[in-house]
Protein backbone atom coordinates (compact mmCIF):
# COMPACT_ATOMS: atom_id res chain seq x y z
CA UNK A 1 0.00 0.00 0.00
CA UNK A 2 1.12 3.59 -0.88
CA UNK A 3 1.44 6.13 2.39
CA UNK A 4 0.66 9.50 2.53
CA UNK A 5 3.63 10.93 4.53
CA UNK A 6 2.94 14.49 4.86
CA UNK A 7 1.64 17.81 2.97
CA UNK A 8 3.53 21.16 2.04
CA UNK A 9 1.20 23.98 1.67
CA UNK A 10 3.03 26.75 -0.69
CA UNK A 11 2.59 29.62 -2.28
CA UNK A 12 3.99 29.93 -5.87
CA UNK A 13 5.27 33.83 -6.50
CA UNK A 14 6.85 33.82 -10.13
CA UNK A 15 8.79 36.81 -9.10
CA UNK A 16 10.53 34.10 -6.22
CA UNK A 17 11.47 31.73 -8.98
CA UNK A 18 13.16 34.45 -11.35
CA UNK A 19 15.26 35.43 -7.65
CA UNK A 20 16.13 32.00 -7.77
CA UNK A 21 16.69 31.39 -11.33
CA UNK A 22 18.82 34.63 -11.54
CA UNK A 23 20.87 33.86 -8.22
CA UNK A 24 19.47 37.04 -6.70
CA UNK A 25 18.27 35.03 -3.25
CA UNK A 26 21.11 36.99 -1.40
CA UNK A 27 19.98 40.41 -2.22
CA UNK A 28 18.01 42.78 0.86
CA UNK A 29 14.57 42.18 -0.96
CA UNK A 30 15.41 38.81 -1.08
CA UNK A 31 17.66 37.13 1.55
CA UNK A 32 15.12 37.72 4.40
CA UNK A 33 12.49 35.54 2.63
CA UNK A 34 15.07 33.00 1.30
CA UNK A 35 16.64 32.62 4.77
CA UNK A 36 13.32 31.03 6.02
CA UNK A 37 13.25 27.51 3.96
CA UNK A 38 16.43 25.43 5.18
CA UNK A 39 14.35 24.21 7.66
CA UNK A 40 11.86 23.53 5.01
CA UNK A 41 14.22 21.57 3.00
CA UNK A 42 15.65 19.70 5.57
CA UNK A 43 12.45 18.41 6.31
CA UNK A 44 11.48 17.38 3.41
CA UNK A 45 15.11 15.43 2.92
CA UNK A 46 14.21 13.38 5.67
CA UNK A 47 10.82 12.84 4.78
CA UNK A 48 11.80 11.37 1.61
CA UNK A 49 8.78 11.35 -0.80
CA UNK A 50 9.29 9.28 -3.32
CA UNK A 51 6.32 10.62 -5.30
CA UNK A 52 4.87 14.61 -4.72
CA UNK A 53 1.00 14.75 -5.64
CA UNK A 54 1.23 18.81 -6.57
CA UNK A 55 -1.74 20.69 -6.73
CA UNK A 56 -1.50 23.85 -8.52
CA UNK A 57 -3.29 26.16 -10.82
CA UNK A 58 -2.45 26.46 -14.48
CA UNK A 59 -2.03 30.34 -15.05
CA UNK A 60 -3.29 29.91 -18.73
CA UNK A 61 0.01 28.22 -19.97
CA UNK A 62 -2.04 25.03 -20.79
CA UNK A 63 -5.36 26.03 -20.62
CA UNK A 64 -6.89 29.25 -21.36
CA UNK A 65 -10.34 30.81 -21.42
CA UNK A 66 -10.99 28.47 -24.62
CA UNK A 67 -10.91 25.56 -22.38
CA UNK A 68 -10.56 25.10 -18.59
CA UNK A 69 -11.26 22.51 -16.54
CA UNK A 70 -12.22 22.48 -13.18
CA UNK A 71 -9.95 19.63 -12.11
CA UNK A 72 -7.33 18.03 -14.70
CA UNK A 73 -5.08 15.07 -13.50
CA UNK A 74 -1.56 14.66 -15.62
CA UNK A 75 -1.53 10.94 -16.54
CA UNK A 76 1.46 11.52 -18.33
CA UNK A 77 5.19 10.00 -17.38
CA UNK A 78 6.86 13.33 -18.61
CA UNK A 79 5.60 17.30 -18.43
CA UNK A 80 7.74 19.55 -20.27
CA UNK A 81 8.19 23.35 -18.30
CA UNK A 82 5.92 26.18 -20.01
CA UNK A 83 7.45 28.96 -21.37
CA UNK A 84 5.00 32.06 -19.58
CA UNK A 85 6.57 34.11 -21.71
CA UNK A 86 10.44 35.04 -20.84
CA UNK A 87 11.71 30.93 -21.77
CA UNK A 88 11.32 28.36 -19.99
CA UNK A 89 12.66 27.92 -16.22
CA UNK A 90 16.29 26.67 -16.07
CA UNK A 91 14.84 24.35 -14.20
CA UNK A 92 14.91 20.06 -14.61
CA UNK A 93 11.90 18.35 -16.59
CA UNK A 94 9.14 17.07 -14.07
CA UNK A 95 8.94 13.24 -14.94
CA UNK A 96 5.88 11.77 -14.02
CA UNK A 97 4.40 8.35 -12.59
CA UNK A 98 1.80 7.80 -14.54
CA UNK A 99 0.79 3.83 -13.15
CA UNK A 100 -0.22 5.91 -9.81
CA UNK A 101 -1.71 8.63 -12.29
CA UNK A 102 -3.59 6.12 -13.84
CA UNK A 103 -4.94 4.48 -11.30
CA UNK A 104 -5.66 7.82 -9.25
CA UNK A 105 -8.05 8.35 -12.86
CA UNK A 106 -9.95 5.30 -11.88
CA UNK A 107 -10.12 5.80 -8.54
CA UNK A 108 -10.96 9.21 -7.99
CA UNK A 109 -13.32 8.99 -11.12
CA UNK A 110 -15.00 6.12 -9.55
CA UNK A 111 -15.34 8.25 -6.77
CA UNK A 112 -17.50 10.63 -8.42
CA UNK A 113 -15.10 13.31 -9.31
CA UNK A 114 -15.06 13.74 -12.62
CA UNK A 115 -11.27 14.69 -13.62
CA UNK A 116 -10.02 15.66 -16.56
CA UNK A 117 -6.94 13.13 -18.01
CA UNK A 118 -4.18 14.83 -19.56
CA UNK A 119 -1.48 13.71 -21.52
CA UNK A 120 0.35 16.49 -22.99
CA UNK A 121 0.67 19.83 -20.12
CA UNK A 122 3.03 22.47 -19.78
CA UNK A 123 3.31 22.95 -15.77
CA UNK A 124 3.90 26.65 -15.33
CA UNK A 125 5.10 28.78 -11.79
CA UNK A 126 2.08 27.14 -10.18
CA UNK A 127 3.88 23.69 -10.18
CA UNK A 128 7.80 24.60 -10.61
CA UNK A 129 8.34 27.43 -7.99
CA UNK A 130 6.99 25.19 -5.02
CA UNK A 131 9.55 22.72 -6.14
CA UNK A 132 12.66 25.00 -6.31
CA UNK A 133 10.78 26.55 -2.75
CA UNK A 134 11.21 22.86 -1.40
CA UNK A 135 14.06 21.53 -3.34
CA UNK A 136 16.66 24.08 -4.31
CA UNK A 137 19.01 23.83 -7.25
CA UNK A 138 18.74 19.64 -8.50
CA UNK A 139 19.85 17.94 -11.70
CA UNK A 140 16.83 16.02 -11.21
CA UNK A 141 14.04 16.45 -8.81
CA UNK A 142 14.60 13.49 -6.72
CA UNK A 143 10.74 12.48 -7.25
CA UNK A 144 8.31 11.66 -9.38
CA UNK A 145 5.64 14.07 -9.66
CA UNK A 146 1.86 13.90 -10.35
CA UNK A 147 0.28 17.62 -11.17
CA UNK A 148 -3.36 17.97 -10.32
CA UNK A 149 -4.76 20.96 -11.96
CA UNK A 150 -7.36 23.20 -10.26
CA UNK A 151 -9.31 26.10 -11.92
CA UNK A 152 -9.38 28.80 -9.85
CA UNK A 153 -8.63 31.34 -12.93
CA UNK A 154 -11.83 31.74 -14.15
CA UNK A 155 -15.29 31.95 -12.46
CA UNK A 156 -16.99 29.88 -10.44
CA UNK A 157 -13.65 27.60 -9.19
CA UNK A 158 -14.77 24.91 -7.32
CA UNK A 159 -15.83 25.87 -3.66
CA UNK A 160 -13.07 25.15 -0.28
CA UNK A 161 -15.63 21.92 0.56
CA UNK A 162 -15.56 20.75 -3.01
CA UNK A 163 -11.43 20.67 -2.75
CA UNK A 164 -11.56 19.11 0.89
CA UNK A 165 -13.49 16.52 -0.27
CA UNK A 166 -11.36 15.80 -2.94
CA UNK A 167 -8.07 15.61 -1.14
CA UNK A 168 -10.06 12.60 1.01
CA UNK A 169 -10.86 10.88 -2.27
CA UNK A 170 -7.10 11.31 -3.09
CA UNK A 171 -5.87 9.77 0.17
CA UNK A 172 -8.38 6.98 -0.71
CA UNK A 173 -6.68 6.38 -4.06
CA UNK A 174 -3.29 6.46 -2.52
CA UNK A 175 -4.44 3.84 0.12
CA UNK A 176 -5.32 1.86 -2.23
CA UNK A 177 -2.31 1.39 -4.79
CA UNK A 178 -0.46 -1.79 -4.63
CA UNK A 179 3.06 0.18 -4.65
CA UNK A 180 4.91 1.06 -1.93
CA UNK A 181 5.59 4.62 -2.68
CA UNK A 182 6.01 7.48 0.13
CA UNK A 183 3.61 10.57 -1.30
CA UNK A 184 3.71 13.71 -0.44
CA UNK A 185 1.08 15.89 -1.42
CA UNK A 186 1.44 20.12 -1.87
CA UNK A 187 -1.13 22.35 -2.19
CA UNK A 188 0.23 25.87 -3.54
CA UNK A 189 -1.19 29.12 -4.47
CA UNK A 190 -2.18 31.97 -1.80
CA UNK A 191 -1.75 33.38 0.79
CA UNK A 192 -3.65 36.77 0.43
CA UNK A 193 -3.06 38.75 -2.67
CA UNK A 194 -4.90 40.41 -5.16
CA UNK A 195 -2.60 41.42 -8.71
CA UNK A 196 -5.10 43.65 -10.25
CA UNK A 197 -7.78 46.34 -9.85
CA UNK A 198 -8.41 48.65 -7.10
CA UNK A 199 -7.60 46.77 -3.98
CA UNK A 200 -4.21 45.56 -5.91
CA UNK A 201 -1.81 45.05 -3.13
CA UNK A 202 -4.19 43.69 -0.68
CA UNK A 203 -2.65 41.64 2.00
CA UNK A 204 -4.38 40.47 4.92
CA UNK A 205 -1.14 38.43 7.13
CA UNK A 206 -3.70 38.21 10.24
CA UNK A 207 -6.72 36.58 8.30
CA UNK A 208 -4.22 34.39 6.41
CA UNK A 209 -2.82 32.97 9.84
CA UNK A 210 -6.27 32.41 11.52
CA UNK A 211 -7.14 30.45 8.22
CA UNK A 212 -3.48 28.17 8.21
CA UNK A 213 -4.65 27.46 12.48
CA UNK A 214 -8.05 26.31 11.38
CA UNK A 215 -6.77 24.53 8.38
CA UNK A 216 -3.99 22.48 10.78
CA UNK A 217 -6.62 21.99 13.41
CA UNK A 218 -10.12 22.45 12.04
CA UNK A 219 -9.87 21.64 8.51
CA UNK A 220 -13.41 21.14 8.65
CA UNK A 221 -14.34 24.63 9.66
CA UNK A 222 -11.55 26.22 6.85
CA UNK A 223 -13.45 23.97 4.23
CA UNK A 224 -17.01 25.86 4.90
CA UNK A 225 -14.93 29.34 4.39
CA UNK A 226 -17.23 30.91 1.00
CA UNK A 227 -15.98 32.29 -2.09
CA UNK A 228 -16.84 35.50 -1.02
CA UNK A 229 -14.92 35.30 2.38
CA UNK A 230 -11.73 34.07 0.44
CA UNK A 231 -12.44 37.42 -2.25
CA UNK A 232 -13.18 40.14 0.61
CA UNK A 233 -10.32 38.60 3.33
CA UNK A 234 -7.70 37.66 0.90
CA UNK A 235 -8.28 39.40 -2.45
CA UNK A 236 -9.29 37.82 -5.76
CA UNK A 237 -6.01 36.17 -6.30
CA UNK A 238 -6.38 34.49 -2.58
CA UNK A 239 -9.24 32.02 -3.91
CA UNK A 240 -5.61 29.92 -4.83
CA UNK A 241 -5.62 28.69 -1.17
CA UNK A 242 -8.91 26.42 -1.67
CA UNK A 243 -5.92 24.31 -3.10
CA UNK A 244 -4.17 24.17 0.20
CA UNK A 245 -7.62 22.30 1.19
CA UNK A 246 -6.80 19.45 -1.48
CA UNK A 247 -3.74 19.07 0.62
CA UNK A 248 -5.31 19.05 3.92
CA UNK A 249 -8.41 16.70 2.91
CA UNK A 250 -5.71 13.85 1.74
CA UNK A 251 -4.04 14.04 5.34
CA UNK A 252 -5.55 11.83 8.43
CA UNK A 253 -6.74 13.56 11.54
CA UNK A 254 -3.11 12.41 13.15
CA UNK A 255 -1.01 15.93 11.76
CA UNK A 256 1.84 17.87 13.22
CA UNK A 257 2.84 21.27 12.23
CA UNK A 258 6.36 20.49 11.21
CA UNK A 259 7.27 24.05 10.16
CA UNK A 260 5.55 27.27 9.52
CA UNK A 261 6.98 30.24 7.70
CA UNK A 262 5.79 33.60 5.96
CA UNK A 263 6.65 36.58 4.58
CA UNK A 264 5.86 40.00 3.36
CA UNK A 265 6.60 41.12 0.69
CA UNK A 266 7.14 38.93 -2.10
CA UNK A 267 5.95 40.66 -5.22
CA UNK A 268 2.51 41.72 -3.80
CA UNK A 269 2.19 38.19 -1.93
CA UNK A 270 1.61 37.73 1.61
CA UNK A 271 4.13 34.22 0.97
CA UNK A 272 3.34 31.00 3.03
CA UNK A 273 4.43 27.53 3.43
CA UNK A 274 3.35 25.02 5.64
CA UNK A 275 4.77 21.61 6.50
CA UNK A 276 2.49 19.09 7.95
CA UNK A 277 3.57 15.47 9.15
CA UNK A 278 0.85 12.94 8.97
CA UNK A 279 1.06 10.31 11.54
CA UNK A 280 -1.33 7.92 9.46
CA UNK A 281 -4.40 7.17 10.59
CA UNK A 282 -6.46 4.19 9.57
CA UNK A 283 -6.52 2.98 5.84
CA UNK A 284 -9.66 4.22 4.48
CA UNK A 285 -11.25 2.04 1.84
CA UNK A 286 -11.07 2.93 -1.75
CA UNK A 287 -14.84 3.41 -3.06
CA UNK A 288 -15.06 1.40 -6.48
CA UNK A 289 -18.90 1.58 -7.63
C1 LIG B 1 1.79 36.51 -8.71
C2 LIG B 1 1.27 35.52 -9.53
C3 LIG B 1 0.73 34.37 -8.98
O1 LIG B 1 0.26 33.35 -9.75
C4 LIG B 1 0.68 34.21 -7.61
O2 LIG B 1 0.11 33.09 -7.14
C5 LIG B 1 1.20 35.19 -6.79
C6 LIG B 1 1.75 36.34 -7.34
C7 LIG B 1 2.39 37.73 -9.32
O3 LIG B 1 2.28 37.90 -10.54
O4 LIG B 1 3.01 38.50 -8.60
FE1 LIG C 1 -0.88 31.94 -8.76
Amino acid sequence: MAEIIGGVGCSHVPAVGAAFDKGRTEEPYWKPYFDKLPPAREWIERMAPDVCIIVYNDHASAFDLRMIPTFALGVADEYPIADEGFGQRPVPTVYGHSDLSWHLAESLILDEFDMTLVNEMPVDHGLTVPLSVMYGHREQWPCRIVPIMVNVVQYPPPTGHRCWRLGQAIRRAVQSYSGSERVMVFGTGGLSHQIHGERAGLINTAWDHAFLDRLVADPEAAAAIPHLEYLREAGAEGIEMVMWLVMRGALSGQVTEAYRASHVPTSNTHNGLLLLEDHGGPAVPAVHR
